[in-house]
């Protein structure tokens, strides 16, 4: 179970040497690939992808089957799960994102939380990791990742999706106790949540902080980056033998890299507003760095999208410690043969920077 006939990804996050840079999308199963939406169509609806470890499995092969040179796997569900579990009751809108039937307000709301059990109230997740990993067979490792507190506690004050996320900022000022409760509840619901995923098979895990980059400076160390250092602090870090590296990712995160990089993870995700390069001299001697190219440039053509791959691979330079990915998820109306040109790029273009 434990052999990995592809663990470039893996020691990349360590900064081990590899051959080549390993890559991997963020959103690397989705709707730009028509087989997801058949899948879709197949299971009903994307929950139901989600709480359905065949369907889950089948979802998450599809973009490996399709680009052969992807490093790694990553778990496919969503960060909501958890808020779901919490009994807020996760929807989706066609079209509309996603949508909470409960909505967070007061103290008392946050108060009669419950901290979910990963085995009883997310199983379904668990499943899927595992059944996830019999499949893989070794072939890439498997991502597990959450949303990170400070996003998901968005989600569930706002009623799904936001703009200005005015509700969760009005609570921050007005009531930060009643923040940082909900807060506290969240990271203890994160880090049993990513333990289970660990223990159920995930060899990577990642925390999603979509929405840090939307404080201030003195609100994101005290709202986001401060839950995300405790949570990693209660992750169990080896498993099966080997290490479980660690990747924050904060989008527009890139003004606080320092502080970010000394919460305790092994890798950082970068959005494309960071220059790689300079991210490197800045932080690369405490953390690898994932990322980062602006997921935009898969509408351009092939021949643009690879001259990007170069330019990017050239800005971090020689050595390991780097793992190609967007700077945010891959979007619908992407072409897959895009997608491939860019995955195959990194590898025909990376020898170089990993030879002696
Ligand atoms: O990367 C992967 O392939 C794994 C799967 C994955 C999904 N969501 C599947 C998904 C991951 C890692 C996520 C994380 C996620 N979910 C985030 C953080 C990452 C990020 O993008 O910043 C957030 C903010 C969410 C919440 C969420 N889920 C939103 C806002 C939406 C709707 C937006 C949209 O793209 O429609 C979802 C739905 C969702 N999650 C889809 C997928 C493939 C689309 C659902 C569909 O099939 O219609």
């Amino acid at each position: 179970m434990t052999d990995l006939k592809n663990d470039r990804f893996l020691r990349a996050l360590l900064k081990q040497p590899v051959d080549v840079t390993p890559v991997w999308m963020m959103r690397q199963a989705g709707r730009y690939l028509p087989e997801y939406r058949a899948s879709r169509a197949k299971a009903g609806d994307f929950m139901s992808l989600c709480k359905n470890a065949e369907f889950a499995c089948e979802v998450t092969m599809q973009p490996l089957d399709r680009f052969p040179q992807l490093d790694a796997a990553i778990l496919f569900s969503d960060i909501l799960t958890i808020p779901d579990a919490m009994g807020q009751g996760l929807y989706f809108e066609t079209g509309e994102g996603p949508r909470f039937k409960k909505v967070v307000s007061t103290l008392a709301d946050i108060e009669a939380l419950p901290i979910p059990d990963p085995q009883k109230d997310l199983g379904y997740v668990m499943n899927a990791v595992s059944t996830i990993r019999k499949e893989l067979n070794g072939r890439v490792p498997l991502i597990g990742f959450s949303g990170s507190p400070w996003t998901l506690a968005t989600y569930m004050v706002e009623g799904g999706s936001s703009k200005d996320f005015r509700k969760t900022k009005a609570m921050l000022y007005d009531t930060p106790q009643a923040m940082h409760l909900l807060l506290d509840k969240l990271a203890q619901s994160v880090t049993s949540y990513l333990n289970g995923q660990i223990l159920a098979g995930a060899q990577a895990v990642q925390i999603f902080d979509t929405w840090g980059g939307n404080l201030s400076s003195a609100a994101y160390q005290e709202f986001s980056l401060a839950y995300m250092r405790k949570i990693v602090s209660g992750l169990i870090r080896e498993h099966e033998g080997r290490k479980v590296p660690v990747i924050l990712f904060t989008k527009n995160g890139g003004l606080w890299l320092e502080s970010i990089a000394d919460a305790g993870a092994d890798a950082l995700g970068l959005d494309w507003t960071c220059d790689l390069g300079e991210a490197r001299r800045r932080v690369g001697h405490k953390v690898a760095l994932q990322g980062n190219m602006d997921p935009t440039v898969l509408y351009a053509n092939p021949e643009a999208i690879r001259t990007e791959v170069k330019r990017i691979l050239a800005s971090y330079g020689k050595g390991s410690g780097h793992v190609f990915n967007l700077g945010h998820g891959i979007t619908p109306e992407v072409k897959p043969e895009h997608a491939g040109a860019f995955i195959s790029a990194v590898h025909e273009f990376s020898g170089q920077y990993h030879q002696e």
